[in-house]
């Protein structure tokens, strides 16, 4: 049944593209960020600043969607680390506002967090585990959770490790950026002692969508079937994209310099929970990569 979707962040890389995907399902999409992208000129775009609280009631009330999807955020973790209270504003004032707003509406709210809530010293993270974040990203996102949790419990709240693919225009893409270096032949150094469970972005948009028309309430981790280290990772990607593998250089993530964040080495989301609740199937490392590397 076609649905009424509201996006925050909706021009940023992983809300562009479920705009993109609910859009060709036949869903009535409205996207809205603080500003319009070229690109994504064939969405509806509603201007807004989510550190505006009051901006948010006026745009959910006016537009009175089905679903609002949360993608706003700073996603930046080093950005995070240096702009505590701007990177506080929107990753959990904002994230709570829109969560208060939904409530009063009863409008079924998805949040995006992430695998940075963990503290990255466990094999592998299920739903159930307690956070305990080692960088200040990682802090607002699971401060958002709680409380989420508690003013809106019947919101779903997505956690998710890595995103792979293309974005429609700009945005926080690990794949368009690590082209952007091949194709001007820079050197690529990437850790090998960090561990993620990546997810292509098409499969995320389809269990989002399929979530937004669901039951389901709570936690839900998304990611893909494998684990895989960031060098090898980076590898796979820039072969498939073709380029030479060799332009991939292994480094280890160390002590984190002053302008950085401390980066949580492990953090692989078990996903039996989505494999037993949505029917979009989480794949297997190859598709993950497959998928990612083209519109
Ligand atoms: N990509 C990943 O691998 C990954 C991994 C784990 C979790 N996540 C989470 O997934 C979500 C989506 O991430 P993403 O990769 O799509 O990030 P992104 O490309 O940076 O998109 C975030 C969007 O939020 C917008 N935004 C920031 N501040 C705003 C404000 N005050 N008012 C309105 N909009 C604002 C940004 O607009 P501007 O660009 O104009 O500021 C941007 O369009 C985030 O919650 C992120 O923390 C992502």
């Amino acid at each position: 049944m076609e649905k009424t979707i509201l996006i925050f962040g909706g021009s940023g890389f992983v809300g562009s593209n479920i705009a993109f995907l609910a859009q060709k399902l036949g869903h009535k999409v409205f996207i809205s960020d603080k500003t319009k992208k070229e690109k994504l000129n064939h969405f509806n775009f509603v201007s807004c600043d989510i550190t505006k609280l009051e901006t948010i009631a006026t745009i959910i009330g006016q537009i009175m969607p089905d679903i609002v999807v949360n993608t706003a955020a700073i996603a930046d973790i080093d950005f995070a680390e240096k702009e505590k209270e701007v990177a506080m504003r929107i990753n959990f004032e904002s994230a709570v506002a829109i969560a208060e707003v939904c409530y009063v509406h009863q409008i079924k709210y998805i949040f995006f967090s992430s695998d940075a809530v963990f503290d990255g010293n466990k094999s592998e993270y299920f739903e159930t585990d307690i956070p305990s974040p080692v960088n200040f990203y990682g802090q607002t996102k699971a401060l958002a959770e709680k409380r989420i949790n508690v003013i809106y419990p019947q919101s779903v709240i997505v956690r998710i490790s890595l995103v792979l693919g293309l974005p429609l225009d700009g945005g926080n893409s690990f794949v368009a950026d690590l082209k952007n270096k091949l194709q001007n032949r820079v050197n690529i150094y990437a850790p090998t002692d960090i561990i993620r469970t990546p997810i292509d972005v098409k499969t995320l948009s389809s269990a989002v969508i399929e979530l937004g028309s669901s039951d389901f309430s709570g936690i839900i981790h998304i990611g893909g079937l494998g684990k895989i280290n960031r060098y090898e990772l980076t590898r796979r990607l820039a072969k498939a994209l073709g380029f030479e593998e060799n332009k991939v250089l292994p480094t280890n993530s160390g002590e984190p310099d002053s302008s950085k964040a401390r980066r949580h080495k492990n953090g692989c989301l078990n996903v039996q929970k989505a494999g037993l609740v949505l029917k979009t199937k989480m794949l297997s490392m190859d598709s993950v990569i497959n998928n990612s590397i083209s519109y």
